[in-house]
Parts: C-alpha cells; structure tokens; sequence
C-alpha cells in the first residue's frame, strides 16, 4: 500500500467538434480538438484534501469528471484503490461507483426536479445493494437528512422547494450515502451565496473529519483553497504547473503563473509579482508548441517559447517551469 487512494498519472481528455458534412468536403479537415487534459499526473492521499485550481476553462471538471469515470480518458492511469479503472466499461465499474463519488458545480442543474429528494438519496443504496430493504434505505437516507441539517419532514419534497444552500447539502447527502472512499467535489460553493458559502464548507469539512474522507476539492477560490487543503495543484491550459503542500504553494510560490494567481487574489497579500497578466491565454484547439503559459508570463525567455517545459519533482513538490 502506498497510502494514497487515487494515482493519476499522465491523463489526457479532449472533446473533437466534428464540422459540418459539407465543411468537412470542401475543407478536407476533420474538425477542431479540444485539448481539454494535456497529461495530467497527481496523487491523492488517504483522509486529506487535495486541492486542484486555476482560472476557467482550465480543465478541472474535465480532470474529474474523467477521474470518476463520467467520462473515459484518451489516454493515462486512473488508480483508483490500487487498480486501474481508467479502461472500465460500464459494467466492470458498477462495483467502483459507489466508492467515488462526485458533488456538482451547480446544485440547481443536478438534481432532478421530479424525483423526490428522500427516493433520490435510498436510489444509490438499493441499486447497489447497501442495505437489505426500503425499510433500511428510508432509515439511512433520514439519518443522512440529519447529518446535513434538514429535517425529516423534507423528505417527501421535490428540489425546488428548497433554497441554493439546502440544495447542495442535499447534492452532499447524495454523494454520502454510498459512504464512498473518495469524494470529488467540483466548486461544490461557487455557486451559492457568499453567506452560503462558509455554512456548506463548515458542513464539509466537519463530515470530513467525522467520517474519515479522502477529499479531491476543485475550486478557483484561492482564499477557501488555503482554508481546507493539504495539497495543492495548480492547473493551467490543461496541464498541471506546479503541485505542493498547501503552507509550500502559498507562501513559496515557484511559478511564474502561481505566484500571479497569487497576487491577482484579493483577499491574500500582495508579497508576489505585481504585474497585472497580459496577453491571452491560447486556444486549447490549438495548444503552443513551448510552455503553456509563455504568451502571459513575465519572465518568458526564448526557450520558453520553443520547448515544453516537464514536470520535475524536489522534496515532494512539483514545478513545470525552465526558469525555476
Ligand atoms: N463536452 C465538451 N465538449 C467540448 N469541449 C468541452 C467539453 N467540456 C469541456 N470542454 C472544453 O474543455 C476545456 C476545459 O473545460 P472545463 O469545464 O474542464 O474547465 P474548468 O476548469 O472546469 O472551468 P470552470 O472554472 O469554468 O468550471 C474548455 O475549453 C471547455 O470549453
Ligand atoms: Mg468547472
């Protein structure tokens, strides 16, 4: 056993946007990819919380929705409990299912509005086989509604009835009811009210000490990332530019592109680069042949432009970078 829970190692996951029949004649180009995941490689211990972030359209829901087998990687490892499930089929991954589980961005999009929110925490339980009978199922699922604060009464409800907060502890309840092993939660608050916010955090952090979770925490908000992380990964056009402990990453940033997310976060202190980012950040239809972040970085030397900096580790952290 090596402690941790998950091994990624070099995933890759893009989408390809077909042209249109007579486009693709006149043309004679397939269509465009979307290099959403450039060979992403991380590791997830035991009971912590590891953090991936970085800016929108980076690719973290694609890292974990392919992570849990929403989606079937294009190439790299997923182990997952020491055995690769990156090549399941649907089938072979029945049994995985209920140790892994996700919490979505958007609490309003992901429940669905007819089922009541009682039958939709008992489904997962009896479809797998968790418990012996409905009886059971209705006991867990209540027991479940008090673990996150709702009452009794609020089984029988459909989800509309509830408010933006009681909707995503309800999205929690779901993914805990399998007691899964690890629990991928992708910007579990970004969509809910700053007052919100706080609440549903406390509620996960205190059920992740109760029930001993392995927790792979997506966010963008640099100030709750330092508040719940072990480890940290940075994300940048698909590829992961630096990974460390969480004191490491925040206080020492190594690169160029850490340190101005760093900066550009209003509610840390300003001891990093004060250039402002300028420049674009390039099409993932079209990815640049040296580092990712060269076009933004103001540092960038000439090698930048030209070689594809590698990943390369010292004393547990991880940076991409020639300068560094
Ligand atoms: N189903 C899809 N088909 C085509 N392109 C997609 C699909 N899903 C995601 N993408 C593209 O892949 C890239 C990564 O998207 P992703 O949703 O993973 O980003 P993200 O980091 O989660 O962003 P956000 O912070 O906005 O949620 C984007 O360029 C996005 O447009
Ligand atoms: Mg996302």
């Amino acid at each position: 056993m090596t402690g941790n829970i998950l091994e990624v190692d070099g995933l890759v996951q893009y989408f390809d946007q077909p042209k249109p029949f007579l486009e693709r004649l006149l043309t004679r180009s397939r269509g465009a990819r979307v290099h959403a995941v450039n060979g992403v490689t991380f590791d997830v211990r035991e009971g912590e919380v590891f953090s991936l972030v970085g800016e929108s359209g980076c690719g973290k829901s694609t890292t974990a929705r392919t992570v849990v087998r929403l989606l079937t990687p294009k190439g790299g490892r997923i182990v997952f409990e020491g055995r690769d499930i990156a090549d399941l089929d649907q089938k072979q991954l029945l049994p995985v299912r209920p140790r892994v589980q996700m919490i979505f961005q958007n609490p309003y999009a992901s429940l669905d509005p007819r089922q009541r929110v009682g039958d939709m925490i008992m489904e997962p339980l009896l479809f797998h086989g968790l418990v012996a009978n409905r009886k059971e199922a209705r006991e867990r699922m209540l027991a479940l509604l008090d673990t996150i604060g709702l009452h009794s009464e609020q089984a029988d409800r459909y989800p509309h009835q509830f408010s933006g907060g009681q909707r995503q502890r309800l999205g929690i309840a779901r993914a805990l009811a399998t007691s899964p092993r690890l629990v991928v939660a992708d910007e579990p608050v970004s969509a809910l009210d700053v007052s919100v916010q706080a609440q549903i955090l406390n509620l996960m952090m205190s059920l992740r000490e109760r029930l001993g979770l392995t927790c792979l925490f997506i966010a963008h908000d640099l100030s709750v990332v330092r508040h719940i992380s072990d480890r940290v990964a940075i994300m940048y056009l698909g590829f992961i530019v630096e990974q460390g402990e969480r004191d490491e990453i925040f206080d020492h940033p190594l690169h160029p592109y850490t340190e101005a997310l760093l900066a550009a976060a209003p509610s840390l202190d300003k001891r990093f680069v004060h250039v402002p980012l300028s420049g674009d950040v390039p099409s993932p239809m079209n990815l640049p042949e040296g580092c990712a972040f060269a076009s933004r970085c103001p540092r960038r030397a000439s090698r930048c432009l030209e070689e594809r900096p590698q990943i390369r580790e010292s004393g547990g952290r991880r940076v991409a970078c020639h300068l560094v």
